[in-house]
């Protein structure tokens, strides 16, 4: 082989390490939750909660696609000390990503106010 061709193998070898170590970050960037591995193919398929092929921050509807609606989330929260899909102030209607984050850490938003212990 010619020294010329072993310099470009060596390129495009490069250039393929490169671009798959870019995917790789961006998609550690987008980490999602363990609880979400099994129904994202290990993390891959970001369409279960995003439908824009440029992800927004996904609408209740996506979660409630899985999760079914905010009734029966309220119900699985209904023995939690102050439920906080069943609030005073907001009742079943705050919005999910208010205080879950997919990609980040979650908080209530209620602790603003209380101190409430939650496990989330
Ligand atoms: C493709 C289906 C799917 C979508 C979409 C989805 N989830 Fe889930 N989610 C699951 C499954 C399955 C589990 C694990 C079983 C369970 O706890 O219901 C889970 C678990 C969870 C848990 C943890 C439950 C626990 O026991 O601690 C939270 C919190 C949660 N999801 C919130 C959300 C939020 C918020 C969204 C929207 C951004 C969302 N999910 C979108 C399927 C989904
Ligand atoms: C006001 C804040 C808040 C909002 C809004 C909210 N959640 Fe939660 N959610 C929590 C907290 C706090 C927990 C953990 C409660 C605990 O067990 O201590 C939780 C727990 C959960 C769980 C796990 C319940 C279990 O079985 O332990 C699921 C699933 C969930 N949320 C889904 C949703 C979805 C879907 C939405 C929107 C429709 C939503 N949540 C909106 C605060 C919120
Ligand atoms: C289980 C639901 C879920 C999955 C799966 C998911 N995301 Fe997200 N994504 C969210 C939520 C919720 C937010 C809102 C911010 C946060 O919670 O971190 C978000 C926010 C984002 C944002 C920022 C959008 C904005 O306008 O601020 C980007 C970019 C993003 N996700 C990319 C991805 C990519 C890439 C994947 C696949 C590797 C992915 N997401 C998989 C739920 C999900
Ligand atoms: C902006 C501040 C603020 C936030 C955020 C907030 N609260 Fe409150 N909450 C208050 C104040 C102030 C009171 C007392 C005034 C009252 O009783 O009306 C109160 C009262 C309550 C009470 C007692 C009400 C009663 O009828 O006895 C409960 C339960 C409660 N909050 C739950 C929650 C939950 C759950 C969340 C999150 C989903 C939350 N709060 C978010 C400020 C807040």
């Amino acid at each position: 082989m010619r020294k010329q061709n072993i310099w470009a193998l060596l390129l495009i070898a490069a250039l393929a390490l490169g671009f798959s170590f870019a995917q790789e970050a961006s998609q550690r960037q987008a980490a999602v939750k363990e609880h979400h591995l099994g129904v994202s193919q290990n993390g891959t398929n970001c369409g279960i909660c995003h439908a824009a092929s440029a992800p927004e921050i996904p609408p209740d509807a996506a979660c409630l696609k899985c999760h079914g609606s905010y009734e029966k989330v309220a119900q699985r929260t209904a023995a939690v000390e102050h439920n906080p899909h069943d609030s005073p102030h907001y009742g079943t209607t705050a919005t999910c990503t208010a205080c879950h984050s997919e990609h980040g850490t979650s908080g209530a938003i209620c602790s603003d106010c209380h101190l409430f212990k939650y496990e989330m």
